[in-house]
């Protein structure tokens, strides 16, 4: 039997769930789920329900079962986690996998016993929990085995994670409850203010994406979408500018940075010095914003650099982190 099993790591995000065997990436969807509301039958899952939102009539629901890293809806994520292992592992009857799965440092110990629940009811062999940042930096191969100072912050949909580690260990670590989706509100919101439009979040997000940065740029680009007068409630077009979407952006940015200088000021100094010499790793979707790594160099006074591969770096040092499970084991999240 053991000999058909396999090692899956999943990080279940707020935005995307991604799982990942020891040589690549199998899955990688939105994490929305569309239901159909009179008998709560699943109509889509990830991408496809994703094209969803925001167009369908009252009978489906398109919901996000996560909300700032954590379950909102059980039920929904179970659901979906078990659909997504259903296709990464064929018979899950015969071939269940063992599975290392992410959740925030910040987590209390319910929310940790829901995902767990949650994956081995999706029907896996055996489950552990891994703090995404610790998973982060062994996706990076940052060399934490050593008595030194590593650290990285993780900028999700969701949730925005500094953490310092050492010996296999987190040393000290910070979980805002904010991320990426608060960075298009904030787009959103301020759309409304000076303009008096309405915009969507999707759209609010190709703004961050295309034109979007946390500092001024060389070149100042701009974008037109679509928005619904507030007054009127008639379409609307309207032109951003870079600047713009900087300006739109000051208070989320203000709280990352917050999140990271709450972790130095935990961090013993022997470590922080390390910190100074490595710099800090930059990784979830967030640190693909434009200048991000700038503004928070500037603001910490620690050299910041965005990693390779900001996107699956979780997911990735999640399955590699099997490999030294006798040493990680002791600083995993117990459930
Ligand atoms: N080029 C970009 N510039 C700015 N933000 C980006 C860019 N690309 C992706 N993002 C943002 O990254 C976020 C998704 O990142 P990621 O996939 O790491 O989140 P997640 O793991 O699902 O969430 P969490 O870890 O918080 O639960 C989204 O908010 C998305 O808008
Ligand atoms: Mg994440």
């Amino acid at each position: 039997m053991a000999m058909f099993s396999k090692d899956l790591g999943i990080d279940l995000g707020t935005n995307f769930t991604r799982i990942a065997d020891s040589a690549q990436v199998l899955v990688e969807e939105p994490t929305i789920v569309a239901i159909e509301v009179f008998d709560q039958k699943m109509v889509a899952v990830g991408q496809e329900a994703r094209d969803m939102y925001g167009k369908v009539p009252d009978s489906i629901e398109v919901s996000r079962p996560l909300k700032n890293g954590v379950i909102a809806d059980y039920e929904i994520t179970e659901t979906l986690l078990e659909y997504l292992l259903q296709r990464v592992s064929g018979s899950m009857r015969i071939f269940r996998p063992r599975v290392m799965i992410s959740v925030p440092y910040g987590v209390t110990s319910v929310e940790r016993r829901a995902v767990y629940e949650a994956v081995m009811e999706a029907g896996t062999r055996e489950a552990f929990l891994i703090q995404q940042s610790l998973a982060a930096a062994i996706g990076i191969d940052l060399p934490i085995n050593s008595p030194s100072g590593n650290m990285v912050i993780c900028l999700g949909g969701g949730c925005t994670e500094a953490a310092v580690m050492a010996m296999y260990g987190i040393v000290s670590a910070e979980t805002l409850r904010s991320g990426g989706l608060d960075l298009d509100d904030a787009i959103v919101n301020y759309v409304r203010r000076k303009y008096g439009v309405v915009i969507g979040q999707i759209t609010a997000e190709q703004l961050k994406i295309r034109i979007g940065a946390a500092v001024p740029q060389d070149t100042e680009n701009s974008m037109e979408v679509q928005g619904q007068d507030q007054v009127t409630g008639l379409p609307r077009p309207i032109t951003l500018t870079t600047g713009e979407i900087i300006e739109a952006l000051q208070d989320p940015l203000k709280q990352i940075i917050e999140t990271g200088r709450k972790v130095l000021e935990k961090t013993p100094p022997e470590l922080v010095a390390d910190i100074i010499d490595r710099g800090v790793a930059l990784c979830g979707g967030g640190a693909l914003l434009r200048g991000i790594d700038k503004l928070l160099t500037k603001s910490l006074g620690i050299p910041a650099y965005l990693v390779d591969n900001p996107m699956t770096c979780v997911v990735e040092g999640a399955v590699k982190s099997f490999s030294m499970l006798n040493v990680i084991r002791r600083n995993l999240p117990q459930v």
